[in-house]
Order: C-alpha cells, then sequence, then structure tokens
C-alpha cells in the first residue's frame, strides 16, 4: 500500500498566535501526553491539546489529561463479555474527532492496530511515535530484537500514519549509541528520554511550518530531506 494523500490545515498553521488544535490517542503511562502537557502550559508549543482518546480504562494517561482539565474519551468498553471490537472504537472515535475537529492527531503510546478506512477518513492527519529507527524494527518488542541483533545504533521516529503498519513518511528520527551494557528495560528508558524531546520538538516543526504532512511539499528543494534526525545523548 501506499502513502495515502495527507490534506490538512496543520502545516499551514504558521501564526504562533493561532494554536494547533491537536488529538492525542493513549494506551499506557502517558508520559509523553505529559510532555506534550507541559510544554502547552507553559507556551513552549503553540499547541492546544484540545481532548485524549484512551482504549484503556487503567491508563494513567487518562488521570494527566484529567488533572490538566483536558476532556477525555475513555472508548474501551466490554459488550457482552467481549472487548470492545476496533471497529466499534473506530466508530466512536471518528464521532468524538469530528467534534473536536484537530488540526492533528497524535498517537503517544497507543497500542492498537486502525483501519485503514478510519486512517483514510479521519479529520485531521495522524502522526505516531514509533520506538525504532524506520523503516528498520517495525512492530513490537523493538529494543529486544534491536540487541538481539547487535546493532550499533537505535532510536525513536515520528511517522504520519497510513494504512500500513508503520509504514507511513517517516518525518523525523532521534538517535542514540547502543552500550555493550544496555539490557532491554534499560534501552527502553533511554529510548524514552529521546521520544519525549522528539515529539514536542516534532509538533513545534509542524505548528510553525518547518515540517509538512503533504507528500508534495515535503520534496521542496530548499527544505532538507526527510526524516530529520536528531542525535541526543541519553
Ligand atoms: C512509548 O515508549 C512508545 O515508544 C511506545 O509506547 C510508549 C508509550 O509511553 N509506543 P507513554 O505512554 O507515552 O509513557
Amino acid at each position: 500500500m501506499c502513502d495515502a494523500p495527507v490534506t490538512s490545515a496543520a502545516n499551514t498553521n504558521t501564526s504562533a498566535q493561532t494554536p494547533l488544535r491537536v488529538a492525542v490517542l493513549v494506551s499506557g503511562s502517558g508520559s509523553n501526553l505529559q510532555v506534550l502537557i507541559n510544554a502547552m502550559q507553559q507556551k513552549a508549543l503553540p499547541i492546544e491539546i484540545i481532548g485524549v482518546i484512551s482504549n484503556r480504562e487503567d491508563a494513567y494517561a487518562i488521570t494527566r489529561a484529567n488533572d490538566a482539565g483536558i476532556e477525555v474519551a475513555v472508548l474501551s468498553h466490554v459488550e457482552s463479555g467481549k472487548r470492545m471490537g476496533i471497529k466499534t472504537f473506530e466508530k466512536h472515535a471518528t464521532a468524538q474527532l469530528e467534534t473536536w475537529q484537530p488540526d492533528l492527531v497524535v498517537l503517544a503510546g497507543f497500542m492498537r492496530v486502525l483501519s485503514a478506512d478510519f486512517i483514510d477518513n479521519a479529520p485531521a492527519p495522524m502522526i505516531n511515535l514509533h520506538p525504532s529507527l524506520l523503516p528498520a524494527y517495525k512492530g513490537l518488542d523493538t529494543h529486544t530484537r534491536v540487541l538481539r541483533a547487535g546493532e550499533r545504533e537505535h532510536g525513536c521516529s515520528i511517522h504520519v500514519v497510513t494504512a500500513e503498519l508503520d509504514a507511513g513518511q517517516v518525518l523525523s528520527q532521534a538517535v542514540l549509541p547502543i552500550r555493550h551494557t544496555d539490557t532491554p528495560d534499560g534501552l527502553q528508558k533511554r529510548v524514552q528520554v529521546l521520544e519525549h524531546q522528539l515529539l514536542p520538538w516534532t509538533i513545534l516543526q509542524i505548528a510553525t511550518g518547518g515540517l509538512s504532512l503533504t507528500p508534495s511539499e515535503q520534496k521542496s528543494s530548499i527544505l532538507p530531506a526527510l526524516p530529520l534526525r536528531l542525535l541526543i545523548d541519553a
């Protein structure tokens, strides 16, 4: 499958006065959400987090959003003994996003695979944070697989979400050298330090027009080729 065309007002929002309306989808701790909340509150990022959708009722991210006074939709309920199916989740999530009217949807530790139909019809472009240097190590357990393969570097990527898993245009990456003492858990913590810098930095680029989500604009000869790479000491 090829990348779906991305049409959005996200990268036309060049005015620092008009915050980019951001919706965040989460499944877990929400440490990346917290970084965005802090940046928004400190006015370090020209964004307004207009809502958070969680597919798990036990996600600590919900507490973080509640504490910040951000609207939360928890779409996790169990019907007839079965967890909400992805189609039902997507139906409710679409309705919620249409109400919120975001400029950008950020998947920050969101752990369900979304359908092509949902992605193609979303009311705003979606970006995802993935813990590997894409296109290497798509999918789960990236830290363990990277160590087993004897890689020398690792990191995280932010890419445009398309119907194919972890395969949309990679916008930005943060890179670290692997140490011979690294364990999967330790490496995950080191990569999270990178995530907490890469995600707000990338959203800042999108919000201020330095990074385009539109394929034709990404090929502009005056801009560096994607992905933009940050080398971070973590
Ligand atoms: C992140 O480490 C991300 O790489 C992975 O899920 C984790 C989410 O962390 N996909 P948090 O919920 O933002 O703390």
